[in-house]
């Protein structure tokens, strides 16, 4: 009996002990335990997906022949290293060609209810589609990518041993999203403070949280995606548009996917996770740093002016929520 309790005490040790160093799991493969009950959570641990399902989606995810003119990848306007978008007001597509809105972080994307500031692609799997045909992004057609990709020896390799078939627009597609869903930014200090180490946060970054909390900020921006979880209006009580002026489709958000009046100006609540590395701000791009976004949130979203060390110090929390980015080594050759 004493024995076997020992055996089970021995399993489930060696059970939680990995033998990498914490510090170098990334993204986790377990689920932390958050000592503290906040209206914010840890980011989970990344669903179990085959490891050649992920290595394939990463390649394509960074494979020009994806565009018209092979000038462009995904990772041309979600650079990891930055944060997962492009640090543009608006992106650039094949021959220069200027969008129409602000590119959003893939990192941690999957988290959220639905993809794109207007929510229109249900699944990762549904959105890769947009950009891919999209004339001011990639430009291309899936018979061109698949053709491109279809005579390359070691890609139809790839596709035959993670997923058993050939290059086809739905392979392509489950591929890109097994790899996005890897894109996950665990071990952030705010995380850490979650879990208990009273140490990671600094008195400031503290002090942000809690004005974060009492002012309603996290009303809306919530959850272990600390936002991505509800549509939500911009402007609830000041008219950021009718201030800002010069209103264009992209302003319209969720009334482009339902034609429902109230869903005019109603936007995904965007994620905050590692938002100090995703400058300019908003769909429209209008705010160049966190302290103007910010100030910005208040006056739209909540009614009320901050005083400058609310904004330093809400802005010191939010550069809390940068975690440890995905290593993109083995696609960057
Ligand atoms: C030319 C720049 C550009 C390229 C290339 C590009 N994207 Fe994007 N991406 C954007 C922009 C801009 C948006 C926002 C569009 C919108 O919301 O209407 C976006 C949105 C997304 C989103 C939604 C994120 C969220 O939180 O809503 C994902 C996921 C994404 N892109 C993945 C990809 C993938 C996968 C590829 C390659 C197949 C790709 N992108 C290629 C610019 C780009
Ligand atoms: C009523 C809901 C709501 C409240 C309250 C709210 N936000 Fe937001 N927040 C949004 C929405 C919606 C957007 C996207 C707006 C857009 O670009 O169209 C956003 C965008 C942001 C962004 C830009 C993120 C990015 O990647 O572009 C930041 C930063 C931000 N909010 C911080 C805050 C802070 C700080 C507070 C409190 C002072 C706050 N928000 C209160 C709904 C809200």
């Amino acid at each position: 009996m004493r024995r076997s309790v020992l055996a089970i005490v021995a399993l489930i040790s060696v059970g939680c002990t990995p033998d990498t160093p914490s510090g170098s799991l990334s993204p986790l493969d377990f689920d932390p335990v958050d000592i503290r009950d906040e209206p914010l959570q840890s980011l989970p641990a990344v669903p179990y997906q085959a490891p050649e399902l992920v290595h394939l989606g990463g390649l394509l995810f960074h494979d020009v022949r994806l565009s018209a003119d092979n000038s462009l990848s995904c990772h041309s306007c979600h650079n990891i290293a930055q944060g997962g978008a492009d640090g543009r007001v608006v992106s650039v597509g094949i021959d220069g060609a200027l969008g129409s809105i602000n590119a959003p972080t893939v990192l941690n994307s999957g988290l959220n209810i639905a993809q794109f500031w207007d929510g229109r692609a249900p699944t990762l799997e549904d959105q890769v589609n947009g950009p891919l045909t999209h004339p001011s992004e990639m430009g291309s057609s899936w018979d061109d990518v698949v053709a491109k990709l279809s005579i390359d020896p070691a890609m139809v390799g790839a596709f035959d041993r993670a997923l058993d078939g050939p290059v086809t627009p739905a392979n392509i597609r489950t591929a890109i999203a097994a790899y996005e869903r890897t894109l996950q930014t665990p071990n952030s200090p705010f995380d850490q403070w979650l879990q208990g180490d009273d140490s990671a946060l600094t008195t400031a970054e503290q002090r942000g949280y809690t004005r974060f909390k009492e002012l309603g900020c996290v009303a809306c921006h919530q959850g272990r995606n600390v936002g991505g979880n509800m549509y939500q209006t911009f402007g609830v009580l000041a008219d950021y548009f009718a201030d800002r002026g010069d209103i264009t489709p992209a302003d319209l958000g969720r009334f482009a996917v339902t034609g429902d009046e109230s869903d005019r100006f109603r936007f995904r609540v965007p994620s905050l996770r590692n938002v100090e590395l995703t400058a300019p701000y908003f769909h429209d791009g209008s705010a160049p740093n966190l302290p103007s976004a910010i100030a910005i949130m208040a006056h739209y979203q909540l009614g009320r002016p901050l005083a400058e060390r609310d904004v330093d110090d809400i802005a010191a929390f939010l550069r809390s929520l940068t975690g440890t980015l995905p290593s993109t080594d083995e696609y960057l050759q």
